[in-house]
């Protein structure tokens, strides 16, 4: 298809959604964020003020108990959050992301049985694709799923799995198939109860330290066969599909956390004096937060396209999708870093925010798929 990088409008309520969540942000999620990365923890304020105001998995389609807000919406949430605290701002994403395959593919009656609880906070959900040896080659994973009777028992190891440990369900993608590579492949829900199932350390990461990444093992982990996501061997295409869209809010997430950059920037430069002058009176200044704003503005209107798309489902998210998390990515790179140098040495500590967004960046350029992976699909899909 063409590149019809369609108009959307966010509507009064996507603004008074923004409006709430950014108070609630400030108000109990920004006050524990260094602390959450100093002590590398899970923000459990954070999921708590989430909970209570029900923005932890809005997504959720109302019929299953959800706040039923639409992909821009969704985008709003964790943009918001991340404008804060990164970490944070994982628990809705990957509660969309663990939970979009059961959406897009699951049966009614997984639907109502795991789409609920995660609705109503009785348990998040996390996605398990990679593997120790199967990252961006994704489809080379090992974990298999054997059939027994009216069950599945699997086995393997799932690596750099977001809120494991956290999360009381698991969409685990296994190969039912050896034979057929990535048409071998079938997605289940896994729960945390699940015997067999078990973690591994928590990672010492660079950033994004609040929200544990873990290894997943599952050890003859039998389950039922009505766990299994779709049909026998799609599971594969339903984690491609899942990432067209969530790849849309890491974008979000790589937004918000440029925005937070830039908003700290601004107001330290008019406070900041150097020369008998707040050092925002300069021109090379003001060059370096023009370019900040610039990059961030674009990198809003390709992610809010591509969330009006993912909206819609008409099809072709994929470019999109690749683009929206790819660009948003790299501009959080960007501006984090030149937000570190607009505060000179303060930036270089942890006194001052800007290192631990800048820390938190990186991740977005590597998780939901490397940047270069993003190319390849970009590149396989070209407008
Ligand atoms: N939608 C639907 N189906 C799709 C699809 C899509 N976007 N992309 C692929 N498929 C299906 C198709 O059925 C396709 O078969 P056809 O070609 O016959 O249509 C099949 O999958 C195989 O696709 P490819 O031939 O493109 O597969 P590939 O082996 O060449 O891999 C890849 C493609 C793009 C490199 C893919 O492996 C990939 O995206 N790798 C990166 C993985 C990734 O993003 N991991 C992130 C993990 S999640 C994470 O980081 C989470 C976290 O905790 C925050």
């Amino acid at each position: 298809g063409s590149a019809d990088f369609d108009l959307y409008r966010p509507s009064e309520e996507h603004d008074m959604l923004r409006d709430a969540v950014r108070s609630l942000a400030e108000a109990k999620i920004l006050p524990y964020a260094a602390a959450v990365d100093e002590d590398a923890r899970f923000p459990q304020e954070a999921l708590d003020a989430l909970l209570a105001n029900d923005l932890h998995a809005v997504h959720v389609p109302e019929e299953y108990g959800g706040a039923g807000a639409d992909a821009l919406a969704t985008v709003i949430v964790i943009e918001e959050v991340a404008r804060v605290c990164a970490s944070s701002s994982l628990i809705p994403a990957v509660n969309k992301l663990g939970s979009l395959p059961v959406i897009l593919s699951g049966s009614e009656a997984l639907k109502k049985k795991y789409l609920t609880p995660l609705a109503q906070g009785d348990g998040m959900f996390s996605y398990c694709l990679s593997e120790p040896d199967a990252g961006s080659d994704a489809a080379g994973m090992k974990t298999k799923a054997v059939r027994d009777g009216d069950t599945y028992v699997l086995s393997g190891v799932k690596r750099w799995i977001t809120n494991a440990g956290e999360s009381e369900y698991y969409t685990v993608m296994a190969v039912t198939d050896p034979t057929k590579r990535s048409k071998g492949i079938s997605a289940f829900v896994v729960e945390k109860s699940d015997e067999g199932v078990s973690f591994g350390a928590p990672e010492k990461k660079l950033g994004i330290k609040g929200s544990p990444t873990r290894e997943v093992y599952l050890d003859n982990v039998r389950i039922p066969a009505d766990r299994m996501i779709g049909e026998e061997g799609t599971g594969f295409a339903t984690a491609m599909q899942t990432l067209d869209h969530t790849r849309v809010t890491i974008a979000a997430q790589a937004l918000g956390i440029a925005q937070g950059a830039l908003d700290y920037a601004k107001g330290y430069v008019k406070e900041r004096k150097q020369f008998g002058k707040p050092i925002a009176d300069f021109q090379g200044i003001q060059f370096m937060l023009a370019d900040m704003a610039m990059k961030i503005e674009a990198a809003r209107q390709l992610t809010y396209a591509a969330a009006a798309k993912s909206q819609r489902g008409d099809g072709d998210l994929t470019f999109q999708g690749a683009a929206a998390k790819c660009f948003a990515s790299d501009v959080a790179m960007e501006v984090t870093t030149d937000a570190v140098q607009l505060l000179g040495g303060y930036g270089y500590t942890r006194d001052y925010p800007v290192e631990r967004m800048m820390r938190d960046a990186k991740i977005t350029q590597i998780y939901e798929g490397t940047n270069q992976v993003q190319r390849i699909v970009m590149a396989r899909n070209l407008p």
